[in-house]
């Protein structure tokens, strides 16, 4: 085949072609862009990709992409100085004759190029942000770091919410600064210089008005709610005990009464001081009221020493003090086999269930082979004490094994240091089970104000008791539970 001189294919092959820093530009971008389209073709198509992939593809190869296009004109211009120098011409003078159909026509299928490209482009950014802001990007991408909050996210009533609308939220400003802690975070990673465990409370976490606010608004009227807890004794039977608490959450606009009504109330304001890292400790509370009425507690009356002064933390208080495991909901042993038996996932008719189990658990707390330690610790007690049960039921101990090797496996990570009660919850106050004085933190009759008023801690304001670690509860009889 015979090129014509003037046609535009030889204007092209003259543009792009004739020397190797526009061929490597053409290259790049024509390599880059046909993976790009490829990986975003496949995930459109629902393909499942390793995260890995979705870093190279979205974040990495648009950087070749965008080099690749700006080689080209440097290449073309280095050719045709070149050229003209050569040519014995001024170099600093290099003309393009517009005049020429040809090189109208090459333009103008530059310019066809360009668009295609720019359209690439967006259609990457716009995938890339939404990949960046997906939570398999951030649980997976990190694996082992993000693996204890990501798999707890994974069972809770927030599985599906994605982690930024928590942890970033709506707006540019909040956008980019989580970009910049992501670069620190990503550097953090790959030099091994982050914390184990990742250290709770998260510093600088939105306020909760611009993310659990965007979902649940606090002049939501709650009411009253029955909570029922189920707990299992260690007794050969696995005794069910009950308790029924009927929680007086509140709220609405008018301040009925009860936890929200009282807390979230927007005319008031509560402020703590605290020393302790971890917020478990709370020195001072100041409470200002509408009308600029402010009332401080002090924890047993004193007053903070200047040097307790220079470390503290001040803070307003919000959704996110008590409920500060929404999602990333890390129970202790016993919590944890109680819904499981309840649940039936574990049999309680396994003579001793609840205390083998709870006894292996409590001695698997990260170490090498604890999955093996309570697999045999199960095992060994029923082929020593119940011959008879280990054979007659023989697949129930197998369900409770793999199920409490399954608790095991939710709620210590070896890799991060994470183990039963690394994570306090404060929504209660059974600090066996929260590792956290929760409420009672502020709630203990202790924090006095100047005045002799004490943040209370009667039983019955947040609940009424129904019944308390009972077989049969009337109350629940009654409301016709079981
Ligand atoms: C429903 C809201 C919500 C979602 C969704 C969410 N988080 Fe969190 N996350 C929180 C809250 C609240 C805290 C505790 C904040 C505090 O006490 O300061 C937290 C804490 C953390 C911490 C610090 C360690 C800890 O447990 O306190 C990490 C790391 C974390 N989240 C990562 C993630 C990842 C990764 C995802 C997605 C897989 C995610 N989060 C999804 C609300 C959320
Ligand atoms: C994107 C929306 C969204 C955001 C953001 C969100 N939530 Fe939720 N939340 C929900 C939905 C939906 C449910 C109900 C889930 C269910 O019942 O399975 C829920 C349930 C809850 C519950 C009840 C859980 C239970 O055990 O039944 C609490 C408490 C809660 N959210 C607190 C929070 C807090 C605190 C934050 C902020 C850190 C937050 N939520 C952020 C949507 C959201
Ligand atoms: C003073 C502590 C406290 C604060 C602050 C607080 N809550 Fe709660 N909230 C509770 C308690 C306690 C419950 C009841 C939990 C239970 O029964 O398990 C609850 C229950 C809930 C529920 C479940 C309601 C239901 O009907 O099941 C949601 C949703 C919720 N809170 C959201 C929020 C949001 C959003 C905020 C911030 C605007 C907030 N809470 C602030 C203590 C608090
Ligand atoms: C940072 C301190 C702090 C924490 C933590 C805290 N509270 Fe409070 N709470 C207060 C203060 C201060 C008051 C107002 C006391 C007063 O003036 O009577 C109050 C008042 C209340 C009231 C209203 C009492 C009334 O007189 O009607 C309820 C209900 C309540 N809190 C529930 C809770 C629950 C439930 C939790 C835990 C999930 C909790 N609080 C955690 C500081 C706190
Ligand atoms: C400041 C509010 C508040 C006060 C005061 C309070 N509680 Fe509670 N209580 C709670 C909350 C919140 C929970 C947790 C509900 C949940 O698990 O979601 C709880 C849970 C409980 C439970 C169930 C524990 C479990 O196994 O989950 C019992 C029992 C209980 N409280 C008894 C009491 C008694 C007895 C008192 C009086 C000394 C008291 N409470 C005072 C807020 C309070």
């Amino acid at each position: 085949m015979t090129i014509r001189k003037d046609s535009k294919l030889a204007i092209l092959i003259l543009l792009f072609g004739r020397n190797w820093i526009t061929l490597f530009g053409t290259g790049l971008t024509t390599s880059t862009a046909m993976m790009i389209v490829g990986f975003l073709t496949a995930t459109m198509l629902g393909f499942e990709t390793p995260p890995y992939l979705g870093i190279l593809m979205l974040l990495i190869m648009p950087g070749f992409f965008v080099l690749g296009l700006l080689i080209i004109p440097i290449g073309i211009f280095w050719g045709k100085r070149k050229k003209a120098v050569a040519e014995g011409a001024d170099a600093a003078h290099i003309t393009i004759n517009l005049r020429r159909p040809e090189v109208r026509g090459a333009l103008g299928l530059i310019t066809l190029l360009t668009g295609a490209n720019l359209l690439i482009m967006a259609l990457v950014s716009y995938r890339s942000v939404e990949y960046m802001d997906s939570t398999e990007f951030c649980g997976k991408t990190c694996h082992t770091v993000m693996k204890p909050e990501f798999t707890a996210h994974a069972v809770s009533p927030h599985s599906r919410v994605s982690c930024v609308e928590c942890h970033i939220g709506p707006g540019a400003p909040w956008f980019v600064k989580a970009k910049i802690s992501g670069v620190r975070q990503v550097f953090a990673v790959a030099l091994h210089t982050y914390e184990h465990p990742i250290p709770t409370p998260v510093a600088n976490l939105r306020p909760s008005r611009d993310t659990c606010e965007q979902c649940h608004w606090p002049q939501k009227f709650t009411g009253d709610r029955v909570k029922v807890v189920t707990e299992y004794t260690d007794d050969e039977k696995n005794t069910a005990l009950k308790t029924a608490l009927l929680m007086h959450i509140g709220g609405g606009e008018l301040g009925t009464g009860g936890i929200h009504s009282w807390h979230i109330d927007p005319r008031r304001k509560t402020t703590y001081v605290t020393t302790d890292r971890q917020r478990q400790k709370i020195d001072l509370v100041r409470v200002t009221e509408a009308d600029g009425t402010v009332t401080e507690y002090k924890a047993d009356g004193k007053d903070l020493t200047p040097e307790q002064l220079a470390t503290a933390e001040t803070r307003i208080m919000d959704c996110i003090d008590c409920h500060n495991r929404p999602t990333h909901i890390y129970q202790m042993p016993g919590r944890a086999l109680d819904d499981a038996l309840h649940g039936g996932r574990i049999d309680a008719s396994l003579p001793f269930v609840k205390k083998i189990a709870a006894e292996a658990l409590t001695e698997a707390k990260g170490a090498e082979g604890d999955l093996e330690l309570i697999d045999t610790k199960i095992r060994s007690f029923y082929q020593e004490k119940y011959k008879d049960v280990a054979a007659a039921k023989a697949d129930k101990i197998d369900e409770a094994v793999r199920e409490v090797q399954g608790i095991y496996s939710k709620n210590v990570f070896p890799d991060m240091s994470v183990t039963w009660g690394t994570y306090p919850n404060n929504i209660g106050h059974t600090v066996g089970e929260n590792q956290s004085p929760g409420c009672f933190r502020c709630h203990d009759d202790s924090h006095v104000s100047a005045d002799g008023k004490t943040i209370k801690q009667d039983c019955t304001m947040c609940h009424t008791v129904l019944a308390m670690q009972e077989e049969n509860p009337a109350a629940l009889q009654d409301l016709g539970l079981h």
